[in-house]
């Protein structure tokens, strides 16, 4: 689902994009290590500096980046722009993702599939998409955080089937990607930063 407004606020100002890169980023990157040359796929990219990252820090070489909001999508383009080479931005839905199985050697999602109402069939694209051995780098954003004051009374999420981190990290493995203990929570369980890999066969 789409963020409201105040959500949309929080995402599009200068410190999200400031914790995802001095933070998230690096626990991602200590977690997953670099993408060299590698083809990703990043759901949810909302205004992209995600997306930057991915394409600056970890290496990739081309980046395809959707996200359900057109506004979020118009955003990213011109966040991204110059990179159109190595960068392409769509609007497009995480459980119904326009690529044919195995394309990406790796998958990334910034705090998208928490909004998703069918997470788990996210989970199954993500893993679809992915090529065996390839790596799904997350972070997410747990039932216990949406449960608080702040999120119950001014965002906006989907209220059935919300996931703690023992669910999400089960779904990740029943899909068919391993995790193992290459997971971290944070901020006493309301946030989980990890990386799995796609199990071949
Ligand atoms: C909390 S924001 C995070 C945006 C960005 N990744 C970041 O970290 O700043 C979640 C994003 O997921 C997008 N989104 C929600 N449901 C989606 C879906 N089914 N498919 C693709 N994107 C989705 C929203 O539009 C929003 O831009």
């Amino acid at each position: 689902m789409k963020l409201n407004r105040v959500e949309k606020a929080l995402m599009n100002n200068p410190v999200r994009g400031l914790v995802q890169r001095t933070y998230e980023a690096r626990l991602l990157l200590r977690l997953g290590g670099r993408v060299d040359a590698g083809q990703v796929l990043d759901v949810g990219c909302g205004r992209g500096v995600g997306t930057r990252l991915i394409v600056e820090h970890f290496g990739a070489a081309h980046v395809t980046a959707i996200d359900l909001d057109e506004d979020m999508v118009a955003r990213a383009r011109e966040r991204l722009h110059g990179l159109e080479q190595r960068v392409r931005v769509s609007v497009g839905d995480v459980t119904a993702i326009d690529a044919p199985d195995a394309e990406f050697d790796a998958v990334f999602e910034f705090g998208t599939i928490h909004h998703v109402h069918d997470w788990r069939l996210a989970l199954a694209e993500v893993h679809r998409v992915l090529r065996p051995g390839g790596r799904f780098y997350f972070e997410e954003v747990t039932s216990h955080a949406l449960r608080r004051w702040p999120s119950r009374t001014f965002l906006q999420h989907p209220e059935l089937d919300r996931f703690t981190t023992e669910d999400f990290i089960a779904e990740v493995e029943a899909r068919g990607i391993t995790v193992g203990q290459n997971y971290l929570t944070r901020f006493f369980g309301d946030f989980l930063v990890g990386v799995g890999h796609k199990r071949a066969g």
